[in-house]
């Protein structure tokens, strides 16, 4: 398999996440957070097509960068532009929905988006010089960052679409009383990043 690279330092355990030497932002996910997430969603009632919806974006991500993973050299800048392509669409879309239901431009949720986009982006700068090893790296570290970031941020954005009544085919917010009277500049869930502006500072990934 050309171009496989085996490149310790992008291997971490889940729940142990950190801004990899790519920058790929840290979640900050630590010991049993995601667990007390997830209990969260349960109790919040998360409707099964939410979840369902989570569970299929996870498994195209992962898809994707099982192709990735398994490409040769001459493939490679083809295929990750198609991971690049399919990540830019997920991620408008939930910026999207953010700006609709009162989050500011600038909130956690989708800095992350915003950085780990220009650091995939910049993979295929890199790649186009002759230097495949950004992808190799970073194809190990998404592989982490994806499922933690589906569990954490999408899932408190599905719950609070889900409180307000938000309706993404037409865009509509069924219950606006249940908008947040200051925008929402954190990410609505248990990790690092704030959820109340007047506490701490905007996070910048
Ligand atoms: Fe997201």
């Amino acid at each position: 398999m050309a171009g496989r690279h085996q490149d310790g330092a992008a291997t971490r355990h889940a729940g142990q996440q950190r801004a990899g030497p790519l920058g790929l932002p840290g979640i900050e996910a630590g010991e049993g957070l995601v667990e007390q997430q997830q209990a969260r969603i349960r109790q919040e009632n998360v409707g099964q097509g939410d979840a369902a919806a989570l569970a299929q974006r996870e498994l195209a991500d992962k898809h994707l960068l099982q192709a990735v993973e398994a490409a040769e050299d001459l493939e490679l800048i083809a295929v990750w532009q198609d991971l690049v392509t399919h990540t830019e669409h997920h991620f408008g879309q939930e910026d999207r929905w953010m700006e609709a239901t009162k989050y500011a431009s600038g909130n956690c949720h989708s800095v992350q988006h915003k950085v780990v986009l220009q650091v995939m982006r910049e993979g295929i700068v890199r790649a186009e010089q002759g230097d495949l090893q950004p992808i190799r790296i970073m194809t190990g570290e998404l592989a982490q960052w994806f499922p933690q970031h589906a569990q954490m941020m999408d899932a408190s954005l599905a719950l609070h679409l889900r409180r307000v009544g938000f309706d993404p085919a037409t865009g509509v917010v069924h219950a606006p009383d249940a908008l947040p009277a200051e925008l929402i500049q954190g990410c609505g869930s248990t990790h690092s990043c704030v959820d109340h502006p007047e506490k701490e500072p905007a996070a910048a990934a």
